[in-house]
């Protein structure tokens, strides 16, 4: 079987969220498990020189966006065993920053062109091209269009997995036939709610729409996740599967991991005193053993719970021992909400707006409790990245937080779960978590469960391998 991953961004080469994730890690899990994977994505003036400096030219092709004929250069390079494609355009990705320019939609129309324009100069022809949100939600549509007859192209099934719904790759009407190349009378398969909708085009012309936990599957068929497309995805939903994620287990370890001061694991997990007390001296905390560190890595919007965050912080600062460790940027609004309480609480509140990799491991590494009440999620991968790291997640119980993480409270689960989306609801639960964290036999017990939960790709690369046959053989 041979999988082509079609993808924005994929780790190491260049990243900005969990997709890049992803598309570093689902590949090489596929091919461990003997499944012909190869990835392709855009050639970004970001990617770091030591990667460019390993690629193979392969060839250049021209490729349609519309009734223009663009260059497009095709290098490979491989990583961890899986070959990756770059595809070259410098006046589409010669540019600061992968998303966010006025012509997105050309850039990726393009992009998702030159996937299967390429198809024939690789030497790899694809079963399945899987798609990934609105940057390549073009690719099945193109293929149902222009391509599912021609030599060379016959029989190729796609599925389009959403990472989050939240950004559809929404555009004016004008872009039809002039940007996308698509005559009028197909105008149809992507139109919404008076605009142009690329993952709408994806969902009616893939075989398979797969997103990344089953609750999310289920979420996003509700107006209060579909973010305007659950009419579509109730139309068609029986092509719709929801796959957890996994993380990459390897480059995610405790064990191994060089940003911590100190490695530990499940069955020794004495290095992660150290690496709590290297992480409130490194944010300018007292450097306390026995007050729980409540860790934050995300990125500052409201609908991962910044909201709920807001109200209540400052209550439970006042009213509990406790240090809470917050890394990210976003919202000016929560960036200036934290800098603020940070400086009236300076002993107990310390933030770092910004995202750096290496503090995020020390976050995971040194705190005793990881808090992800996200108002929707559709995997979440920092609660995985946590557990591992023995830092026990509060969550909202939502998407891929509701598929991974369950309440201890049965003496069975993995960390603490509230389901209401309401600050006080989120308030009770952590104070709940902090009676645990006081009973040191106890949360030793719950921590050396959350450590040893399994969140490798295995299982969900089978449920990726399952899906994959199934469309081969017709049967989605
Ligand atoms: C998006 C989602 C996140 C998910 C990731 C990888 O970033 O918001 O929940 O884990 O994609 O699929």
């Amino acid at each position: 079987m041979k999988v082509l991953y079609a993808v924005s961004e994929a780790k190491p080469f260049i990243a900005s969220g969990g997709l890049g994730d992803v598309a570093g890690s689902l590949p090489a899990a596929l091919r461990k498990r003997l499944i012909g994977c190869r990835v392709v994505m855009p050639l970004y003036e970001g990617i770091p020189e030591k990667f460019k400096a390993e690629m193979k030219f392969i060839t250049h092709i021209t490729v349609p966006v519309a009734w223009r004929r663009q260059y497009c250069g095709i290098f490979e390079a491989k990583y961890n065993g899986v070959i990756y494609y770059f595809l070259d355009n410098q006046y589409y990705f010669k540019r600061q920053g992968i998303y966010g320019h006025y012509d997105d939609a050309e850039r990726f129309a393009f992009f998702s062109r030159a996937v299967l324009e390429m198809i024939p100069y690789i030497d790899f022809k694809p079963d399945v091209i899987n798609c990934n949100d609105w940057q390549t939600a073009l690719v099945p549509v193109y293929y149902s269009l222009f391509y599912g007859n021609r030599p060379g192209f016959e029989n190729i099934k796609t599925a389009f997995t959403i990472h989050n719904i939240q950004y559809q790759g929404q555009f004016g009407e004008e872009i039809m036939e002039d940007v996308l190349g698509i005559p009028k009378e197909y105008s149809s398969l992507l139109h919404n709610d008076d605009c142009i909708n690329l993952m709408k085009g994806a969902i009616e012309c893939a075989n398979a729409v797969t997103t990344v936990s089953p609750s999310y599957a289920k979420e996003i068929l509700d107006p209060y996740y579909s973010h305007g497309l659950d009419n579509i995805l109730r139309m068609r939903s029986w092509k719709i599967h929801g796959i957890l994620n996994g993380i990459d287990t390897v480059a995610n370890d405790p064990m191994g991991d060089k940003n911590l001061p100190v490695n530990f694991n499940a069955e020794d997990v004495s290095g992660k005193a150290v690496c709590k007390a290297q992480l409130q001296k490194e944010m300018g905390l007292p450097e306390k053993p026995d007050t729980p560190v409540i860790g934050m890595v995300t990125r500052l919007v409201s609908h991962k719970g910044l909201d709920l965050v807001q109200c209540v912080l400052e209550e439970l600062l006042c009213t509990s021992d406790v240090q809470v460790v917050v890394l990210g940027s976003g919202d000016w609004q929560y960036e200036t909400f934290f800098a603020e309480l940070s400086a009236k609480y300076p002993d107990k509140l310390a933030v770092k707006i910004a995202f750096v990799p290496a503090l995020a491991s020390r976050i995971y590494g040194g705190s005793d409790i990881f808090l992800m009440p996200s108002q929707s999620e559709p995997c979440g991968l920092s609660q995985m990245f946590a557990l591992r790291y023995g830092s026990i997640p509060i969550v909202r119980a939502t998407g891929g937080l509701r598929d991974s993480v369950t309440d201890s409270g049965d003496n069975e689960g993995n960390g603490f779960v509230f389901e209401e989306y309401n600050a006080h609801v989120m308030l009770h639960t952590i104070r709940r978590a902090l009676e645990g964290y006081n009973d040191k036999e106890g949360w030793a017990i719950l921590r050396k469960r959350a450590m040893e939960c399994d969140y490798s790709w295995g299982r969900s690369a089978n449920e990726y391998i399952k899906l994959y046959k199934m469309l081969i053989k017709g049967e989605n």
